[in-house]
């Protein structure tokens, strides 16, 4: 560790609350009276100091959503459409969102020009994912100009940011809509008061919500589903935004969840992916002694043919859950652990709460109970004062494990985290170079294990024409490859079996062999 970073450490240690940040900035500075005034009598802006305390107090679990009557149909005869960025919980989130609209009268349509109200349902995980949604609202500032009746919202992890809400209130004042990832149950009330309101309404808390379980929902698609088993991250890795965009972690409880996907299994889903920020949480605040094992070890006993789930924390993944994934069945061959970084000192300045041998030893572990396991991850490079032999540490990692797959990723600051306030001696050049040498080796171990598949039989879930060429069906394995090959479209919904004939990089070429049993 150079000193810089025992330096950052120290102060991590020494002052674990004290995160200055835009929103501790004196609102005497805004300048927009209605701003100040919300910002003074609704608005708490997300602190550290204060989402470090949380997690005693009770989440209430709803089972009681409910329309007004007064607002039962304001959407008929008209037409939404919601702009998803960023991650899976992002496009459940969007799911829910059209289902409420939906179910106020609204239709769905993909046509910007045809909207009455538009959403974007934003990312702050990176800068460029807030670039990209600020780029956005800009090209919608002629529509509304044109349309002043048309509605536009932001919605998601951005508005769960005060600097984000201060530069639209300031910049952008003809968005209708602001509300937080909290919000989202209050969206029938918040639809209304845009449409008669002349004010901006905003809408964010940033304590944490309940659980609402009855919310409506509009699932994109019918072979696949997303099901959310818990919300919100604890684990405040410094460089991360989550925990404050998304609160503390609440499980659903395990009854609702199982519920959901025996439902899911008799409309005919093919497949389930659990889903949170951090899953192997699960359980750790219903004060049940009950697990991320203990559930999917209830869920494979139902009748659906794939589980995924989605994203582990290593430092949570325990024996039980090993235990589980290693009995099979429908509990898909596929492991997508992040590890950040292959430095055990880099990993200890993002609070990791892991090392590298730690690392290692949990998938020695995983191996050994999932021999065919295909293991994937998240690694960020340029952490700040990341040095040359940190960053080697990390593509050794990358070898030892033999990773299949890789989100990489520049370390990008996010206002308000540990990290943001960290001195950074590594040039943007330097980080450039390092993400394309770690994208050359993930690229390489990627087509070397795609190789192994050529001539093989492979169960492949249809999901639909492939992307590039309307006549190949697209569909992935029990160990998450892309297959694509000629079959008839009725296929789409069906496991098939496919023999590879040719490995790519990022998929394999196929022949349709026959219908296969469907793996229970
Ligand atoms: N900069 C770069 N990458 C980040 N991630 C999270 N926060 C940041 C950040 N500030 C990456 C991590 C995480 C993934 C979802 O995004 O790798 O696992
Ligand atoms: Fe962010 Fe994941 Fe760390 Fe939670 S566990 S703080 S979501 S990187």
């Amino acid at each position: 560790m150079n000193e810089q970073q025992r330096k950052e450490l120290n102060q991590i240690k020494e002052n674990p609350t004290d995160r200055k940040s835009a929103q501790d900035k004196p609102l005497k500075e805004k300048t927009s009276a209605d701003f100040a005034k919300y910002f003074e009598t609704t608005y708490q802006p997300p602190s550290l100091k204060n989402a470090k305390k949380r997690g005693k107090e009770d989440v209430n679990v709803h089972y009681d959503f409910d329309i007004p009557e007064d607002i039962a149909r304001i959407g008929e005869g008209k037409k939404f459409l919601i702009r998803t960025y960023g991650c899976q919980m992002n496009e459940h989130d969007t799911e829910i969102m059209a289902g409420i609209l939906t179910d106020i009268g609204y239709e769905s349509t993909s046509d910007t020009n045809e909207a009455d109200i538009i959403l974007l349902n934003t990312c702050a995980i990176r800068e460029n994912a807030e670039n990209k949604v600020f780029g956005e609202i800009g090209h919608l500032k002629p529509l509304k100009q044109e349309k002043p009746d048309l509605i536009i919202g932001v919605c998601g992890c951005m508005s769960q940011e005060e600097s984000v809400v201060n530069r639209i209130l300031q910049k952008h004042p003809f968005i209708d809509l602001i509300f937080g990832t909290h919000n989202i149950h209050r969206l029938p009330q918040l639809v209304k008061e845009a449409m008669f309101s002349k004010e901006m309404v905003v809408e964010v808390w940033s304590k944490e919500g309940d659980i609402v379980e009855n919310l409506p929902r509009q699932r994109k698609g019918s072979i696949k589903a997303w099901v959310n088993i818990m919300y919100g991250c604890d684990k405040f890795c410094t460089y991360c935004i989550v925990p404050y965009t998304r609160g503390k972690e609440r499980s659903r409880l395990p009854q609702d969840i199982i519920q959901e996907v025996r439902q899911l299994a008799a409309q005919g889903y093919k497949e389930i992916t659990l889903l949170g920020q951090n899953v192997n949480a699960y359980g750790k605040d219903l004060d049940m002694e009950y697990g991320l094992g203990d559930l999917m070890d209830e869920i494979r006993k139902i009748d659906i043919p794939r589980v995924r789930f989605t994203t582990s924390h290593p430092r949570d993944f325990d024996d039980r859950l090993i235990e589980v994934l290693a009995k099979g069945g429908n509990l898909l061959d596929h492991i997508h652990l992040p590890v950040q970084s292959g430095s055990s000192e880099v990993l200890k300045i993002m609070a990791r709460k892991y090392t590298r041998e730690r690392y290692l030893e949990l998938v020695h572990k995983i191996r050994e109970a999932m021999p065919n396991a295909t293991l994937t991850t998240d690694i960020i490079v340029g952490f700040p004062n990341e040095t040359e032999e940190q960053f080697q540490e990390t593509l050794s990692l990358v070898e030892e494990v033999g990773f299949e797959g890789a989100y990489t990723f520049i370390y990008s600051p996010r206002e308000g985290t540990p990290a943001a306030k960290m001195k950074d001696n590594v040039p943007m050049e330097v980080k450039k170079e390092r993400l394309q040498r770690l994208n050359a080796l993930v690229n390489h171990q990627a087509a070397e294990t795609m190789k192994k598949y050529e001539g093989e039989m492979v169960d492949v879930l249809v999901e639909g024409e492939s992307k590039k060429n309307p006549d190949v069906l697209a569909g992935y394995t029990h160990r998450n490859k892309l297959v694509n090959f000629r079959a008839p479209k009725s296929l789409i919904g069906e496991i098939v079996q496919v023999k590879v004939t040719k490995a790519k990089t990022w998929s394999l070429d196929g022949e349709l062999v026959q219908t296969a049993e469907v793996k229970s």
